[in-house]
């Protein structure tokens, strides 16, 4: 009796002593990084939210996906996850410019920052130092969509002085200005006409941006027999497919490629007939997710500095490899 009375105190105590030491434990490791995207209905920054909380699933913390279309919404989700206790956050601005701001309220709660997609620029114009950053290597990417375009040119036998170039053009975002410039590059040195460019500047990064951007430049330049479309997403060539669509121009007389690689691109790709929507260069957004929630994470946890910048690759997607890229990129 006696006996089992001891033991049961015994037994008891280690519980207690258990449960006390998984609470400290617990609270330990209660990460919690917020994720906040520009345009959160866009298929890209869906998936690339979905996949930072999944990785945090898998290592053990928590997610908060939040959308900041504007300044007023950016600084109401700092706010929002610093009361529910998080650490730091992941974020694609919806203006560059608001680097300070945004880094102002971070650094009052103690939060740690890292940017993807969209770097924060300086009031000068220039890259913020300071904050880590993972983006596309806009550059590169915007010469694979000029070297796919002057490809798709050729194999359909297009003379260059009958083709007129839409080029949808965001000026405040350099990124966007990379990969614009990164296209006009390889598109003139593959003897593309410089005169036959012409510009339609977006106000906003999406399909109804480019749209309106793109109508009025083919009502003004009538006289090409063919079309060929880029921009810094393939929401935006999308706008401007649709736009040559309205105008009344054939599907084989417009060749449109994008940048991401995301469910926008899937639902063209998956039409029985194929449209102007020629392809795109896709980029992993389920990396640039895991691979920003994972430097949080240890920077919280290990303090762990990431890398200043880190550049990511794509890949040409067509409606003939599309699915193999797909799976490739884990998209
Ligand atoms: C910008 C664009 C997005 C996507 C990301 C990828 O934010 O607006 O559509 O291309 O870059 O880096």
């Amino acid at each position: 009796m006696q006996l089992t009375a001891t033991f049961n105190r015994l037994a008891l105590g280690s519980v207690i002593m258990l449960a006390s030491l998984g609470t400290a434990q617990a609270q330990e490791d209660d990460v919690k990084i917020g994720f906040i995207v520009k345009k959160p209905e866009q298929s890209w920054f869906i998936n690339e939210q979905e996949a930072a909380t999944e990785l945090g699933e898998e290592m053990g913390f928590d997610v908060v996906r939040l959308g900041g279309e504007d300044g007023q919404e950016v600084l109401s989700a700092i706010d929002n996850l610093n009361s529910q206790g998080a650490d730091g956050f992941v974020i694609c601005p919806p203006d560059v410019r608001l680097g300070s701001a945004i880094m102002n309220r971070a650094e009052e709660y103690g939060m740690k920052v890292i940017t993807v997609d969209d770097q924060f620029v300086t009031s000068s114009g220039e890259p913020m130092e300071g904050v880590p950053h993972l983006g596309m290597s806009g550059t590169k990417i915007g010469q694979q969509v000029g070297d796919a375009i002057a490809e798709e040119m050729e194999a359909r036998g297009w003379d260059p002085e009958e083709v007129g170039a839409l080029r949808i053009t965001n000026e405040e975002l350099p990124t966007a200005v990379e990969r614009t410039d990164g296209a006009t590059e390889s598109l003139l040195a593959s003897g593309f006409p410089e005169d036959n460019i012409f510009d339609a500047p977006q106000k906003s990064t999406d399909t109804s941006g480019a749209f309106s951007a793109a109508s009025p430049v083919f009502s003004k330049q009538d006289d090409f027999e063919h079309w060929v479309i880029y921009a810094l997403n393939e929401e935006s060539v999308l706008g401007g497919v649709r736009a040559s669509e309205q105008y009344g121009l054939d599907a084989e007389d417009v060749i449109g490629v994008g940048i991401n690689g995301s469910g926008a691109a899937f639902a063209e790709f998956s039409r029985d007939n194929p449209t102007g929507f020629h392809g795109t260069v896709a980029v992993s957004s389920t990396m640039h997710g895991r691979q920003t929630a994972e430097d949080l994470y240890r920077w919280i946890t290990e303090d762990k500095e990431p890398q200043a910048n880190t550049e990511t690759s794509g890949t040409l997607m067509t409606r003939d490899n599309w699915e193999e890229v797909r799976e490739e990129l884990g998209l």
